[in-house]
């Protein structure tokens, strides 16, 4: 990343000059510019039309009841405001998004993603863990690695298509469970090749969707790789954002553009608080991983082992999310998690992987001591799940039955274990690699107000991205006066 020296003869004659001196704006980061986007800023209109429309409908989803922008909504900084979402099977938007009547097979068990400038070059992976990442030595021939190893297929144009490749393949968040639909079957029977092109069966009957598809490329022939990359073309554009007071200021040169505490705050974090260590860059992240003691709230990824959990609820023992360690096996990266950017950080809560904070404010303080906020965590209270189906049986014997009353108990004992168990809890906190820092109540105001001033208002007015309607005529999700509706 460049460095550069901020205008300090701007800055003399501003009166500012004592919380703002030149030596601690040495590292502020390039403004970023149209080359620093996939397709140079601009994609193809009607790709991403098509992709705008791809977005919002529910046709992507093994049972046609939930869309991408269930999850990444743009007028909730787009997520969904809640810690973990409510996945397929769901009813309801945001705060009041509950189950539906089918129930749902649990929580999704990390906070979705904001879908801010992940159109930027400078993202080299995917997720909150990064499990898609280019693949430079061509070990498969899509280029990149990724769960689906070598089943992804070839012609996707970057890794943000790629990325879209892979949430139509989760049964909790849009496929379903074996049996309930051919896109789900196949997925449970490891034959994502089969999902894919199910999925763009579907696009292929419908007039309209075949019509858009030749507009964007030319011919008649609907893939879904062809999908992802409008998804990617859409993304990179719709949710390009760096309109902030911050972006503004390192635009122009002109720190001044902020407010005296915002300076204030910046210079804390590009300096004595330590933040750029992790944060920085223009989108004020290395997208690295580093594990920072975040408490996991929610049913965890499937990884670790604790009999404790088996024994008191009888359900299967692995609520751990070892984060990056699951991608990499290597020790070092235990409970080690990408970091966020912090563009529109201030829009985009609940906040850390999991959503285990409510507040920015809390999440900072979590920074200053770690491991003691670990421990000293009130899990965030999570909505309950009305309808769940559990599931029974092996391979093609396979049934899903509403969870048994006398098992829910145990069931939901699982959404704070990690947290209750001084063991693994412990797990966490012997893997944290941020070393406490004092800061003053002051001091971390002016974090708040700096980190204020990287967040744009005005993109939650992003809910016109949001269709009137879809080819596939099932309504747009989230509709526009759900989306409007914070
Ligand atoms: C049920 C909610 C849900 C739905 C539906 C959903 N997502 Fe996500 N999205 C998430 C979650 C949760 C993550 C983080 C997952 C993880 O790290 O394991 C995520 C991550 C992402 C990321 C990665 C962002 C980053 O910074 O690494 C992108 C891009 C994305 N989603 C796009 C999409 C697209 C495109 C669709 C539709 C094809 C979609 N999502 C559907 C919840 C959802
Ligand atoms: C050692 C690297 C590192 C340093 C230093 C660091 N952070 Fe973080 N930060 C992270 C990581 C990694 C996460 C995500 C952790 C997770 O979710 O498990 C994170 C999460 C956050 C979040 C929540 C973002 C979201 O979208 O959930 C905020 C806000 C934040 N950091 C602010 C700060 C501030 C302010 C400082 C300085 C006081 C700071 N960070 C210092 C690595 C760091």
């Amino acid at each position: 990343m460049k460095t550069r020296i901020i205008n300090c003869t701007r800055l003399s004659t501003a009166i500012v000059v004592a919380s703002f001196s030149c030596v601690q704006a040495r590292d502020l980061p390039e403004p970023l510019t149209d080359s620093d986007f996939l397709y140079e800023g601009s994609p193809d209109a009607e790709v991403f039309e098509l992709g705008r429309m791809l977005f919002f409908d529910p046709i992507l989803s093994g049972n046609l009841n939930i869309s991408c922008g269930t999850c990444h909504s743009p007028a909730h900084g787009t997520g969904d405001g809640i810690s973990l979402s409510i996945g397929e099977g769901g009813q309801g938007f945001a705060k009041s998004r509950r189950t539906g009547p089918e129930g749902v097979i649990g929580r999704v068990p990390r906070n979705a993603q904001p879908l801010y400038n992940v159109g930027a070059k400078s993202y080299t992976s995917f997720f909150h863990d990064g499990r898609l990442e280019p693949d430079p030595l061509g070990t498969f021939q899509s280029g990149f690695w990724s769960p689906a190893r070598e089943h992804l297929p070839e012609g996707l144009d970057n890794l943000l298509a790629a990325q879209a490749m892979f949430p139509v393949l989760s049964p909790v968040e849009m496929a379903g469970q074996k049996g309930e639909n051919p896109v789900a079957t196949a997925v449970a029977e490891g034959r994502p090749t089969d999902a894919w092109s199910h999925l763009a069966n579907r696009l292929a009957e419908i007039p309209e969707y075949r019509a858009m598809f030749k507009a964007a490329f030319g011919h008649g022939e609907v893939t879904f790789v062809q999908a992802a990359n409008a998804l990617a073309a859409f993304q990179s554009k719709a949710f390009r954002s760096h309109e902030s007071p911050y972006s503004q200021a390192l635009k122009d040169n002109d720190p001044t553009l902020l407010s005296d505490a915002a300076r204030e705050g910046m210079k804390l974090f590009f300096g004595e608080a330590g933040c750029s260590a992790c944060h920085s860059g223009p989108l004020l992240t290395d997208h690295k991983f580093h594990a920072v003691a975040m408490p996991q709230v929610g049913p965890g990824k499937g990884h670790g082992s604790d009999t404790g959990y088996w024994r008191a609820s009888g359900f299967m023992d692995r609520v751990e999310d070892e984060g990056r360690f699951r991608v990499t096996f290597d020790p070092k990266d235990k409970f080690a998690f990408r970091t966020p950017s912090l563009i529109n950080v201030s829009l985009t809560g609940p906040w850390g992987h999991s959503g285990a904070y409510n507040t920015l404010e809390a999440v900072v303080k979590h920074h200053l001591n770690p491991v003691a906020s670990l421990h000293a965590y009130d899990p965030v209270s999570l909505p309950h799940l009305d309808d769940v189906i559990e599931q029974t049986g092996e391979g093609s014997q396979l049934i899903f039955r509403p969870l048994n009353p006398a098992r829910a108990g145990g069931y939901f004992l699982r959404d704070q274990w990690v947290q209750s168990s001084g063991k693994l809890r412990g797990h966490i906190a012997g893997a944290n690699d941020l070393m406490p820092i004092t800061l003053s109540n002051a001091q971390i105001s002016a974090i708040l107000e700096f980190l204020e001033s990287a967040s744009d208002p005005a993109v939650l007015d992003l809910v016109d991205l949001i269709p009137a309607s879809v080819p596939s005529g099932l309504a747009p999700q989230p509709t526009r006066h759900q989306g409007a509706s914070k």
